[in-house]
């Protein structure tokens, strides 16, 4: 973790973690009762929110940030500088692994993950929460290895 505003801004003054906070209002969580959202900032500015969305079968339930990717690419943007997530319990809560390798397709390591603890904000990078992730790179790396066997 790079930074923490424990003693300083209010994260409410920060307009991605409020409109994280806003996007956990429309989670669809009546399994784990644990509304989540996501905002992502594309590279012109624009924001992108998403909140979990669960499943009766679990494994289908969406996530945040999935939402939140998935809203933007279809959008047409595959930049993106900055990232907040929120729960209902102020508990910090950062993006899981999965979340984290969907991200890495799009963002670079230094995407900035800023995680909401209630008074204060946990600041991170990607490739501090993924390092040495998998890409399109490590494959087209990989198929020119096989060429050359
Ligand atoms: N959740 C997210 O939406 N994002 C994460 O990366 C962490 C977990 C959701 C999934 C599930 O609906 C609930 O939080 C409990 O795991
Ligand atoms: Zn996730």
């Amino acid at each position: 973790m790079t930074e923490d505003t424990a003693d300083s801004a209010d994260p409410a003054d920060d307009p991605l973690v409020a409109a994280a906070r806003e996007a956990f209002a429309d989670a669809y969580v009546p399994y784990s009762e644990y509304p989540v959202g996501a905002a992502l900032r594309a590279a012109d500015g624009t924001v992108y929110v998403g909140c979990n969305i669960e499943n009766a079968n679990y494994s289908n339930s969406l996530h945040a940030e999935e939402v939140a990717i998935a809203e933007a690419v279809k959008a047409g943007h595959t930049e993106f500088d900055r990232l907040a997530v929120a729960s209902d319990a102020r508990d910090g809560v950062t993006p899981c692994g999965m979340c984290r390798q969907t991200l890495a397709e799009f963002c670079d390591a230094d995407l900035e993950v800023v995680c909401d603890e209630g008074d204060s904000l946990a600041t991170y990078t990607l490739g501090e929460l993924l390092p040495d992730t998998i890409s399109l790179e490590t494959l087209t790396d990989a198929a020119e290895r096989r060429r050359q066997r």
